[in-house]
């Protein structure tokens, strides 16, 4: 999908954070255009999930961040939230003791009555997998079927971007597929997607763009349909891991 020349739908210009007095992010450049799917990769501590922290307002920052066209400096994560991002953390937290619809509701629960009920009947019907056991507990689902139910959470608000944080972490092969398959059907929707992962195929075969990030810094940005992709990513990641070896 071309690059819009509206303003995109994330901009994230010179972002900076950390935790405390550790820097962990130095000057991110990043952004994701309206139905856009971006894929974020990079090894294991990189700071992806800390850029996701950033963005919903969890971390403070400095830098830029604007969603759709709103400068998000100061705005706490539940005005975030209504400005239309939805952020699935790592690791399929839903409430294993409630049931598929319960867990829905909960996620809609300020939202008025008759308006929630519709907007759960929509995503159950965008996730017949889920749909199917909407009465039964949580905790009776498959991991796959737990991650998808965690998405399904964030899209209840029918939010504008959705930043998936490793939906893939701990699945089988087969059920990874299956959740990467779900973002495929909100391309379909037109819902933006801005998506951390550490299977760098399957993001490459989902995604628009990509960018891989590094020790805090975006080292590689490009379209996933560039033919020298997978050696520029090698290449990238192999100078991180020399210089890693260099100073460690
Ligand atoms: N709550 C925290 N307090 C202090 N340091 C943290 C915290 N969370 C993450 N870090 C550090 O920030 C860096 C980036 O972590 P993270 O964003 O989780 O990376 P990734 O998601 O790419 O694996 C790591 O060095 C990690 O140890
Ligand atoms: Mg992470």
């Amino acid at each position: 999908m071309p690059i819009s020349a509206a303003e995109p739908l994330l901009d994230i210009a010179g972002l900076s954070t950390g935790y405390g007095k550790i820097g962990v992010l130095h000057g991110i450049d990043l952004m994701v255009g309206a139905g856009e799917v971006v894929a974020l990769l990079g090894p294991n501590g990189a700071g992806k999930t800390t850029l996701l922290r950033a963005v919903s307002g969890l971390l403070p920052w400095s830098g830029r961040v604007r969603l759709a066209g709103r400068d998000l400096v100061g705005v706490n994560p539940r005005e975030i939230v209504k400005a239309g991002l939805a952020h699935v953390v790592e690791g399929h937290r839903v409430f294993t003791q409630l049931t598929v619809l319960d867990n829905l509701l909960l996620a809609a629960y300020d939202l008025a009555r008759s308006e929630r009920a519709a907007r759960v009947d929509e995503v159950l019907h965008l996730f017949p997998e889920i749909a199917a056991k909407r009465h039964e507990r949580a905790v009776t689902l498959s991991g796959g079927q737990q991650q998808i139910l965690a998405v399904a959470q964030g899209l209840v608000r029918r939010p504008r971007l959705l930043m998936l944080d490793e939906p893939s972490a701990g699945l089988s092969p087969v059920l990874v597929d299956r959740v990467l398959v779900v973002v495929q059907r909100l391309r379909e929707a037109g819902i933006a997607v801005l998506l951390v992962e550490q299977l760098i195929e399957k993001a490459l075969a989902i995604a628009d763009r990509v960018y891989a990030l590094a020790r805090g810094s975006i080292v590689l940005e490009a379209q996933t349909g560039e033919t020298d992709l997978p050696l520029r990513l090698e290449h990238a990641y192999l100078a991180i891991s020399s210089r890693t070896s260099q100073l460690g």
